[in-house]
C-alpha cells in the first residue's frame, strides 16, 4: 500500500487528472440526487466531494483498509462542496453477491471499470434514478438494450473536461457490425463491442 491511504487517492486519481470531478458536479447540477451507490469504487472517492450520501462497495483489500483510515474522512470533509456533513459508508463485498442497503433506495448508481454493476446492482436504484456508466465492460452496452433502462444524456471528455450533451442520443449503440448483440453476448465478451457513435460515458435513467 503507498505511504498514507491518501497517497492512494493521489496516485490513482488526483496526480493522474482522473478524478472526474467535474462530470459528477454537472449530474448534481441538473438532478435532484440525494443517495448514491458506487459498487467497484476502489479509492475513488471523488462522488463524496460532491454528493453528501455515498455508499462505496468493493472486494479489493487496499480498498478495504483505505476506507478503515480515519484520515480519509477529514480529506473528504475538506473537499466537500456542501455544508451539511459527508455520510461515507463502505462494504467489503462481492457486489455480485448482494450486500445491506435497501432496494430501490439511491438516486444514482455509479459503474466505472467495475464489470457489470448496472445489472447486478440495479435493484438498488429507485424507479427514476440514474445509472452513470462507461462500456469499459460492455455495461453500458447492456443497459442499452436493457429495457429498464433509457439513455438520457452523454458525456465527452475533450482535453481532460467532460461535457454533457443530450442531441442525437439515438445514434449511441448501433453496432459497428450487423449481428445480433444480446446481453448473453456482451456478458460473456466483458469488454464491450464497437459501436459508430460513441462516447465517454452515459447516462441512464431507470424507467420500470
Ligand atoms: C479498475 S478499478 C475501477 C475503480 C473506480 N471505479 C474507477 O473508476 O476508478 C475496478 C474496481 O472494481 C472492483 N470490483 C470488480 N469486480 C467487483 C465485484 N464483483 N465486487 C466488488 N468489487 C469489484 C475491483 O476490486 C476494483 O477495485
Amino acid at each position: 500500500m503507498a505511504k498514507t491511504a491518501l497517497d492512494l487517492y493521489h496516485k490513482y486519481f488526483r496526480d493522474r487528472q482522473f478524478e472526474r470531478l467535474d462530470m459528477f458536479q454537472m449530474i448534481n447540477d441538473r438532478f435532484n440526487i440525494q443517495r448514491v451507490l458506487y459498487p467497484g469504487s476502489f479509492v475513488h472517492i471523488t462522488p463524496s466531494f460532491i454528493f453528501s450520501d455515498v455508499v462505496y462497495v468493493d472486494n479489493d483489500k487496499q480498498a478495504n483498509l483505505f476506507f478503515s483510515k480515519p484520515e480519509v474522512y477529514p480529506f473528504i470533509a475538506q473537499n466537500k462542496v456542501y455544508t451539511q456533513e459527508a455520510h461515507v459508508k463502505f462494504h467489503f463485498s462481492d457486489y455480485r453477491n448482494g450486500f445491506d442497503e435497501v432496494e430501490d433506495h439511491f438516486d444514482l448508481l455509479i459503474s466505472q471499470y467495475a464489470g457489470f454493476v448496472g445489472q447486478f446492482c440495479k435493484q438498488y436504484l429507485k424507479n427514476g434514478g440514474l445509472l452513470l456508466a462507461n462500456n469499459s465492460h460492455g455495461d453500458a452496452g447492456i443497459a442499452a438494450i436493457d429495457d429498464d433502462y433509457q439513455l438520457i444524456a452523454v458525456f465527452h471528455l475533450r482535453k481532460g473536461k467532460y461535457s454533457i450533451s443530450i442531441s442525437n442520443l439515438d445514434a449511441y449503440f448501433e453496432p459497428k457490425s450487423s449481428s445480433q448483440i444480446t446481453k448473453e453476448y456482451l456478458t460473456k465478451l466483458q469488454k464491450g463491442i464497437g459501436y459508430k457513435k460513441t462516447a465517454s460515458v452515459y447516462l441512464f435513467q431507470k424507467i420500470q
